[in-house]
């Protein structure tokens, strides 16, 4: 069967010619993957009309070969064409792979768990498609992934805390989907993350203090979600932090005192939760970059402290 396999690939890349020296022979592995894909997919907008046999696999469209090892197909990048089906688990095999990019079409069925074999993908970008199903924890074996963005599907199930285990990834975005049960403490292991975006699924349970070991965390949204308790005071050492958006959920207690330290700032949202307790006077002393405050919807009490006038930025509350 393999050796049949082999055979009809080797006749297909046949007919290349002259631009198979020049890019290299395309591995029948290879090969089979991205015809496997082809094969999953409708592209009625003919998108893919250089998938043909006539052309080479590193010229078809999206398809990027590596310049210094040749045939080695390192990205895939369909990115809004359009195409309507499911994700093939034979772009495993692409092994190669450093961007596999098929946001923004109509891709249903669920994220084929062998993903997690491609040791050397960086980026992983799936969002606005109609993706089921949940998020393989197989994908703690890309071990390189700097961008996860899986936002915009209909994914169910928990975040696995196995992501934890990607320390190179700057950007996990997955909102806007159905997931549920707690935000894994592991996250907090992910020592390079900027941006984190789980909004406005159905994410219970705490804020685990353990993002207050990310110190690179430029941006965390988790709002419209079901968050319950207090606010983390470990939130207060994200020296980088420049949005923090909570609304919209059921958070209690006070907000620590630690966050009004963030002097870098720029966005602060709480509104729509549970809060009680009052804004302490010097609440706005160090906030000097802040814009975007928004803090209505909550069981506060007292005055807003005159220290806002000191957010000298401020254009909305
Ligand atoms: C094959 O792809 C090339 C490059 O896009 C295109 O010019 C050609 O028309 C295609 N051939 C067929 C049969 O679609
Ligand atoms: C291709 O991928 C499939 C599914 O992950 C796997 O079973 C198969 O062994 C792979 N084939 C090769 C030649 O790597
Ligand atoms: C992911 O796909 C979306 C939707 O097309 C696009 O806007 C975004 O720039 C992509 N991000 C990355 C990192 O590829
Ligand atoms: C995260 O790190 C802690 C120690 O800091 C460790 O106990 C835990 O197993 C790690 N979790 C993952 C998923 O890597
Ligand atoms: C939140 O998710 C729902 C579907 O789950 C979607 O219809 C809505 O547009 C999303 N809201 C935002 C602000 O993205
Ligand atoms: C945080 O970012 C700085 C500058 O980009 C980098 O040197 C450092 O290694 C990062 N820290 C972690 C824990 O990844
Ligand atoms: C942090 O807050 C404490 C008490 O609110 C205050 O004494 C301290 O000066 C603040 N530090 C910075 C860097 O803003
Ligand atoms: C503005 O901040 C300074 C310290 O940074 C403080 O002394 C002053 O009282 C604040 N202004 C108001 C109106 O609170």
């Amino acid at each position: 069967m393999a050796s049949v396999m082999f055979l009809f690939f080797t006749l297909f890349l046949y007919p290349y010619g002259a631009a198979s020296l020049a890019n290299g022979d395309v591995t029948a592995v290879q090969m089979h993957a991205l015809l496997s894909l082809r094969g999953m997919v409708s592209d009625p907008f003919g998108s893919l009309l250089s998938w043909n046999s006539s052309n080479h696999p590193c010229k078809w469209r999206g398809v990027g070969c590596s310049r210094k090892h040749a045939g080695r197909i390192v990205e895939l990048n369909l990115n809004s064409l359009g195409l309507i089906g499911g994700i093939s688990p034979l772009l495993a095999n692409l092994s190669y792979l450093r961007v596999l990019d098929l946001g923004e079409n109509q891709l249903r069925g669920h994220i084929p768990s062998d993903l997690g074999h491609l040791r050397r993908l960086r980026v992983l970008n799936l969002t606005m498609n109609s993706l089921q199903g949940s998020i393989p924890t197989s994908l703690r074996g890309c071990t390189q992934l700097t961008k996860l963005i899986l936002a915009r599907n209909q994914l169910h199930g928990e975040i696995p805390g196995e992501l934890g285990a990607l320390r190179n990834l700057a950007i996990l975005k997955l909102q806007t989907n159905a997931l549920s049960g707690k935000i894994p403490s592991s996250l907090g292991n992910m020592s390079s993350l900027l941006i984190l975006s789980l909004s406005n699924n159905s994410l219970s349970g705490m804020i685990p203090a353990s993002l207050g070991n990310l110190p690179n965390l430029t941006q965390i949204f988790l709002s419209q979600d079901r968050l319950s308790g207090a606010i983390p005071s470990s939130l207060g050492r994200l020296s980088n932090l420049v949005s923090l958006d909570l609304e919209v959920n059921s958070l209690t207690g006070t907000i620590p005192s630690p966050i009004w330290n963030i002097s870098s700032l720029v966005g602060f949202s709480v509104r729509d939760n549970k809060l009680t307790g009052t804004i302490p006077p010097n609440a706005f002393n160090d906030l000097p970059l802040l814009e975007l405050l928004f803090m209505g919807n909550n069981k506060f009490h007292g005055e807003l402290p005159s220290s806002l006038t000191n957010a000298t930025s401020l254009c909305s509350i």
